[in-house]
């Protein structure tokens, strides 16, 4: 296994849209480890596979609070949402920064597994969330454009002084 690059917002790879998976092989299955031990290295609870710069709709979860209950996700898709809940949100590609969004409390969901199975299930609280806002980032959505016009603006800036402090030479 090894551990992959987690894209930064304003990286505009994190804008494409992601393209369903067709072909179920070893290729998939290494991504799919690779993206779950880079999930864990960065503790996040789910990594889609835009972050990491693949437009493959492949999202890699685990929600345990052991961290031993890894879960892969192919082609997801929701085919009916319910209900409204507000949950703060972090995202691995916008560091240090968590705010409330309002999405769907329960979805009902299509998805596959690594050998291209399909089951629909249903899902609510924190992985209802999760699985929203993985499948945002498929479609080169992040979580922060569901803030006000003033506090995003208040965050790009913040992004653009951590930005310059990391390019600021180091003595
Ligand atoms: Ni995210």
């Amino acid at each position: 296994m090894a551990e992959l690059t987690v894209l930064r917002t304003p990286d505009p790879r994190l804008r494409r849209k992601a393209a369903p998976v067709r072909d179920f092989n070893g290729t998939l299955k290494k991504l799919a480890e690779n993206m779950l031990e880079t999930m864990y290295a960065e503790d996040g609870i789910g990594l889609a596979a835009i972050q990491v710069g693949v437009t493959s709709r492949l999202v890699t979860m685990d929600l345990s609070s052991a961290r031993n209950h890894p879960r892969v996700l192919v082609n997801p898709e929701i085919l009916s949402r319910e209900g409204r809940v507000s949950h703060r949100e972090g995202c691995l590609s916008v560091p240090d920064y968590y705010d409330y969004v309002e999405r769907a409390a329960r979805i009902r969901l299509r998805v596959m597994d690594l050998d291209g199975q399909a089951r629909e299930e249903d899902c609510e609280g924190l992985e209802a969330i999760c699985i929203q806002h993985e499948i945002d980032h498929l479609n080169g959505k992040l979580f922060i454009d569901y803030l006000s016009p003033m506090k995003r603006r208040r965050l790009l800036k913040k992004l653009g002084k951590l930005k310059r402090r990391e390019t600021a030479p180091v003595l």
